[in-house]
């Protein structure tokens, strides 16, 4: 089994729905961000804080690297690991991408009661998701798959994902 990489904007549900995949599929989950935040022994608002975004990235790519070295495991990815081509690359080496969709008006209901994501710390969050998500469309397209989260229980969506990995 190749490894499965999930991708997509912050609020699509990657951490619950790798969550379900591991436990159907008797798979370990590996975080991207908690990899980060284990190994930096910080939290990814400290970093950008302390460091800033350009540093953090450079921090997410390294760890990303590492990580698709493993063999059958899920891998959960912060929603900016795509706008890097050579963390795509390493991504997909040994694993199969799965990108996780919503709308802008879903990810702000799923992300506005947590303060732990630094780029959405703004006055008007909805703007901001729907600036970003509009930049980045093209990235997720890179997907090998597209899985669309709306109205689906994360393990509706994680059934969804294994049916098309068999196809
Ligand atoms: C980010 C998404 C976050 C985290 C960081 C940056 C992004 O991860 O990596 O705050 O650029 O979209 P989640 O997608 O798990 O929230």
């Amino acid at each position: 089994m190749k490894n499965i990489v999930l991708i997509g904007f912050m609020g699509c549900g990657k951490t619950v729905v790798a969550s379900q995949l591991a436990r159907i599929l008797g798979m370990k989950v590996i975080d991207v961000d908690t990899e980060i935040e284990k190994s930096a022994e910080m939290t990814i608002n400290e970093i950008f804080k302390q460091f800033g975004e350009p540093r953090f990235r450079e921090i997410e790519t390294e760890t990303i690297k590492q990580v698709s070295e493993n063999n059958n495991v899920i891998i959960s990815t912060g929603g900016g690991a795509v706008l890097k081509q050579e963390n795509m690359d390493a991504m997909r080496g040994k694993g199969v991408i799965v990108c996780l969709n919503a709308a802008p008006e879903t990810i702000l209901e799923r992300t506005k009661s947590t303060r732990d994501r630094p780029l959405l710390i703004v006055e008007k969050p909805l703007e901001r998701i729907k600036k970003l998500l509009e930049f980045r469309k093209p990235f997720y397209e890179k997907a090998d798959i597209m899985i669309d989260t709306e109205s689906k229980t994360p393990l509706e969506i994680a059934e969804e994902i294994i049916e098309r990995i068999k196809q």
